[in-house]
C-alpha cells in the first residue's frame, strides 16, 4: 500500500525537532482527523532556508510527507520553497494512496504558514504566498485519483 520511500520517511523521519528563535513558525491542523503539524524555518539574510524542523501529532503519511517536504525545502530560497507543493512531495515519495493525499497538505500548508510568519516578522510581502489556513480541512482540495 505504501511505497518504500514513504515507509523509510515514516520510520526514519528527517528533520524532526524544533528550532529555537526560528525565523518563522507555522502550525496547521486538520479538524477532520485531528492531526497537527508545526514547522520551524531558519531563514538567512539572503532569504535562503538554512534549516528546517518539524513536529507533528499526525498519522504516518503526515510524518512521511513532512519529512520529505523538509528535505525538499532545505537550502532553497523562499521562492523555490513555494514551488514545493504537496504534489511535488508525493511524487518524491513515489505516491500515496488516495485516502492519504490530504495528509500531504499539512506539510505544504505548515511551510506556507511558517513563511507567512517570517514575512510578518520582517514586514515583507512574499509574492505568491497567500494567508495560510490554520485548518486545512476547510476548503480541502479534491483528492486526485492519480495517487
Ligand atoms: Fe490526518 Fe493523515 S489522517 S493527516
Amino acid at each position: 500500500m505504501y511505497s518504500d520511500k514513504v515507509m523509510d520517511h515514516f520510520q526514519n523521519p528527517r528533520n524532526v525537532g524544533e528550532i529555537e528563535n526560528a525565523s518563522g513558525v507555522g502550525t496547521v491542523g486538520n479538524a477532520k482527523c485531528g492531526d497537527i503539524m508545526r514547522i520551524y524555518l531558519d531563514i538567512d539574510e539572503n532569504q535562503v532556508i538554512q534549516d528546517v524542523k518539524f513536529k507533528t501529532f499526525g498519522c504516518g503519511a503526515a510524518v512521511a510527507t513532512s519529512s520529505m517536504a523538509t528535505e525538499l525545502v532545505k537550502g532553497k530560497t523562499i521562492d523555490e520553497a513555494l514551488q514545493v507543493t504537496n504534489k511535488a512531495v508525493m511524487e518524491a515519495l513515489d505516491g500515496l494512496p488516495p485516502v492519504k493525499v490530504h495528509c500531504s497538505l499539512l506539510a505544504e500548508e505548515a511551510i506556507h504558514a511558517a513563511l507567512w510568519d517570517y514575512a510578518e516578522k520582517h514586514g515583507i510581502k512574499i509574492e505568491g504566498l497567500e494567508k495560510p489556513k490554520s485548518d486545512i480541512h476547510e476548503g480541502e482540495e479534491e483528492e486526485g485519483e492519480e495517487y
